[in-house]
């Protein structure tokens, strides 16, 4: 089963303009130098940069995504962005659940759900994130709370196409400690068993699994070289511009 490997940077809540639109050009100049790309590319910078970054990637085969989302079409509610704001500004992604909501902001499954469902009802492809905290792991429960996930987060309705999930373990975001690869597979292979239960074998099959959680080049072709990982969701390291050019270099060499 061939899965178009997709590298999506997560930006946080990093960058003021003038950075941001320097990070976007590079990315894009350096994406069209790199030919007929095996892998896609997404980058997701803070709302107040999408427009920005949307006209510096322009001509460069790079979507655009944001991080998070509400599920309310339009309406009082103050701070927040709705997914046809997004649509709106040229985002095809958004990420949603990431742990940090998830801790940040006490985001449950149910809300993730119900966001993703709204996003795909505007058209967006969702990347939605997954994964457990030390404790559990060290429980030994890491599968039980990635399905638990699953089941909760991902819509009934979830296609390949318009569903991406991240696997990213909490305890290894940001810190430079990552899982083995062993480890890595088992989760993935297990999720998309999950998957297959919940939607359906045939998109499940074609669904990307994206592995997160301290990625950076020297580390990238172990992980990307794995069956059922499609790709990365970076943070730290999509920040420059050599470093997540470097991640993809790895998924282009590691065709599966
Ligand atoms: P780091 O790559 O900085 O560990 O962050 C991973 C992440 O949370 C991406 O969403």
């Amino acid at each position: 089963m061939a899965r178009k490997k997709l590298i999506a940077g997560n930006w946080k809540m990093n960058g003021l303009m003038e950075d941001g639109i320097a990070l976007a050009k590079g990315i894009a100049q350096e994406v069209k130098a790199f030919g007929k790309s095996e892998c896609e590319f997404l980058v997701c910078p803070p709302f107040t940069l999408l427009a920005s970054v949307k006209k510096a990637l322009r001509g460069a085969k790079v979507a655009l995504g944001a991080q998070d989302v509400h599920f309310a079409e339009k309406g009082a509610h103050t701070g927040d962005i709705s997914p046809l704001m997004l649509k709106d500004l040229g985002c095809t992604y958004v990420i949603i659940g990431h742990s940090e909501r998830r801790a940040d902001h006490f985001e449950s499954n149910e809300l993730i759900c119900k966001k993703a469902v709204a996003a795909h009802a505007a058209g967006l492809k969702t990347v939605i994130c997954i994964g457990e905290t030390e404790a559990q792991r060290d429980a030994g429960k890491t599968i039980d709370v990635c399905k638990e996930q699953i089941l909760g987060s991902v819509p009934d309705d979830s296609t390949a196409a318009d569903t991406v999930i991240a696997y990213e373990p909490v305890w290894a975001i940001g810190t430079g400690k990552t899982p083995t690869a062993k480890d890595v597979e088992e989760v993935h292979a297990a999720v998309r068993k999950v998957l297959a239960k919940k939607i359906g074998k045939g998109n499940a099959n074609k669904m990307k699994i994206l592995y997160g959680g301290s990625v950076k080049p020297s580390n990238a072709k172990e992980f990307l070289s794995l069956p059922d990982v499609d790709g990365a969701l970076i943070g730290g390291a999509s920040l420059k511009v050599a470093d997540f050019m470097a991640i993809a270099k790895n998924a282009s060499e590691n065709k599966k």
